[in-house]
């Protein structure tokens, strides 16, 4: 075989690879786009939930704002909180501690542009 055609193949192999890889074990980035598809859904009626943009109820702080003041456990409790007792006009509902975590990983990526 002809030498550029040997490292074509074999640079086309080690990409493929890479990408799969980086797709499958990220389990970080999966839980921050699930977290944003979460929080997309449930939270942004009140919060600024993107890195940009106020909050459409002006009481509730942006979700940005909320990365720097929780660590991930003390953010997930919290949630986990407010998801058994509502919080402020907000009415209790489920939030399974998976879908807290998420939040949680998702709201400390805001933090890092
Ligand atoms: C109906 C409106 C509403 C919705 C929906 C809502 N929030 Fe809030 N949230 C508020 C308001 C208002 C505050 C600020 C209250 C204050 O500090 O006086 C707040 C504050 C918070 C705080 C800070 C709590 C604290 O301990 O200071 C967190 C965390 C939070 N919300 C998370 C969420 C998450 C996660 C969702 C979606 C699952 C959500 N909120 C949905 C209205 C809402």
């Amino acid at each position: 075989m002809p030498r550029p055609v040997a490292c074509a193949i074999f640079a086309a192999v080690v990409f493929t690879a890479a990408g799969a890889a980086q797709a499958a074990a990220d389990p970080v980035a999966a839980a921050v786009s699930r977290g944003r598809a979460f929080a997309e859904r449930n939270c942004a009626a009140c919060h600024a939930v993107g890195p940009t943009g106020a909050s459409p109820r002006r009481k509730a702080p942006p979700f940005r704002a909320l990365a720097g003041r929780f660590v991930p456990l003390t953010l997930q409790r919290r949630l986990t909180e407010i998801s058994e007792t509502g919080h402020y006009e907000m009415p209790p509902f489920a939030v399974h501690s998976d879908e807290a975590s998420d939040v949680a990983a998702y709201l400390n990526s805001l933090e890092r542009p």
